[in-house]
């Protein structure tokens, strides 16, 4: 149904301002991370993501969004210890993820194993800091386990069980594929799960903190923060840009291929962002590990596509890519089925949804905004029998 204006509705100056799409607004404060659009960085805790990215591992990031610093030698011990022991998933979040239709979205596998876990836990309503972060590091030790799982039943192989031998990122290759590549390919991942961690107030991010702020429970907010990271508006688009790229299928054809996206008006995956405008802080370090992919697989024919989609896009609109344009190619080029894509972002991205449903019931206030009323003015019931 299109949307209804009653025809006598008379604007009134002073209520209109309306921030469609909430852009510009402030809507609290938070010390998790800064997106800074006139630098094009982005800073989690201070730290500068692509300074991260180069020089700590995923477990590190998770630890400082968690606490709000970089862990020692020992605290990281402690810490990885700890995640690798609750690795493993029941029989039964087994059993309810493998029961899950074939054809159906492995984002909604992992929104369902995730509810399922809250279903599990007998703290559900306890949220001291000192429970909310042992949920968000079995959040962030069995989501791993969840996208595997599915991954494995959804070819009809048998599901690999968790190794505590290994890091988060060479676990994921082990419980996918059977065996953890090379060292290049684990850093490229490892990198992206970084990346991907967190990215201030983006919609999943607020979504979770607007459930979080009803005091509902982790688990809660966690599911509606994968609900809406699904859509292609948001994470979803890493896997529409490489859908993209296989319609597109030839390097050659690409340049010719944009332009007349363009001239048809289509929104083109993978590209433009509501706070960076000329760039996303996290592209160069994205597309510098895409390179390594393609490399480790010898074929540049993504990164050649990459390069002439981008160009024409840049030229015509000036409008950048974001992260999802580089993480598409490069998780394809690890071997990756392109509907795995966002549930690898849900991986990564639960460290930063925790922290800020940490930070939400640390400093809570419901968040209920309002909206300007167009419809129908006020009027009154007529019996049903009178109606025409
Ligand atoms: N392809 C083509 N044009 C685009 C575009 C894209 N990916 N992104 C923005 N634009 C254009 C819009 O058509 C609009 O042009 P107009 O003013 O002539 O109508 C203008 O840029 C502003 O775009 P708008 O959609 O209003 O910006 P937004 O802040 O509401 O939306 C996104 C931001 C990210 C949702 C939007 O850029 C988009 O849909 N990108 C593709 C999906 C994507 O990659 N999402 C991942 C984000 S990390």
């Amino acid at each position: 149904m299109a949307e209804y204006i009653n025809p006598d509705y008379v604007p009134e100056p002073e209520k209109m301002n309306v921030k469609k799409g909430l852009e510009g607004v402030v809507m609290d404060t938070s010390s998790v991370s800064k997106v800074n659009a006139e630098t094009n960085s982005l800073v989690y805790r201070g730290y500068p993501v692509q300074d991260l990215a180069e020089n700590c591992s995923f477990e590190e990031v998770a630890y400082l969004m968690y606490t709000g610093e970089l862990p020692n030698k020992s605290q990281l011990e402690d810490f990885s210890k700890k995640e690798k022991s609750l690795r493993d998933i029941t029989k039964d979040n087994l059993n309810v993820i493998k029961s899950l239709p074939k054809k159906c979205h492995p984002m909604d596998s992992v929104r369902t194993g995730v509810s399922f876990l809250g279903c599990e836990d007998e703290r559900i309503w306890d949220a001291t800091p000192a429970t909310n972060l042992d949920k968000a590091i079995r959040l962030l030790a069995k989501i791993p386990t969840m996208v595997a799982a599915d991954f494995r039943f959804k070819k009809g192989l048998d599901f690999i069980a968790p190794n505590p031998n290994l890091s988060i990122a060479e676990n994921f290759f082990h419980m996918c594929f059977g065996k953890v590549p090379e060292a290049r390919v684990v850093k490229a991942f490892d990198v992206s799960l970084i990346l991907y961690a967190e990215h201030s107030f983006n919609a999943s991010t607020f979504t979770a903190r607007v459930v979080s702020s009803t005091q509902s429970d982790i688990y809660s907010a966690t599911v509606a923060g994968i609900g809406a990271l699904k859509g292609p508006l948001h994470g979803g688009a890493n896997e529409m840009v490489m859908h993209m790229m296989i319609e597109i299928a030839d390097a050659t054809k690409a340049e010719q291929w944009m332009i007349d996206a363009l001239a048809q008006k289509k929104k083109v995956m993978g590209f433009g962002h509501r706070v960076y405008k000329s760039g996303d802080s996290r592209v160069p370090t994205m597309k510098k590990y895409a390179q390594v992919m393609a490399d480790v697989i010898g074929d540049q024919k993504w990164m050649q596509m990459y390069a002439s989609l981008e160009k024409v896009m840049v030229e015509k609109k000036k409008i950048y890519p974001n992260l999802d344009f580089p993480a598409g190619p490069a998780y394809y080029m690890m071997g990756f089925e392109i509907d795995f894509f966002t549930p690898i972002f849900v991986m990564a991205r639960t460290t930063g949804w925790s922290a800020h449903i940490m930070e939400q019931t640390a400093n809570n206030r419901i968040i209920r905004p309002l909206s300007e009323y167009i419809g129908a003015a006020q009027r009154k019931v007529t019996p049903i029998s009178e109606r025409s």
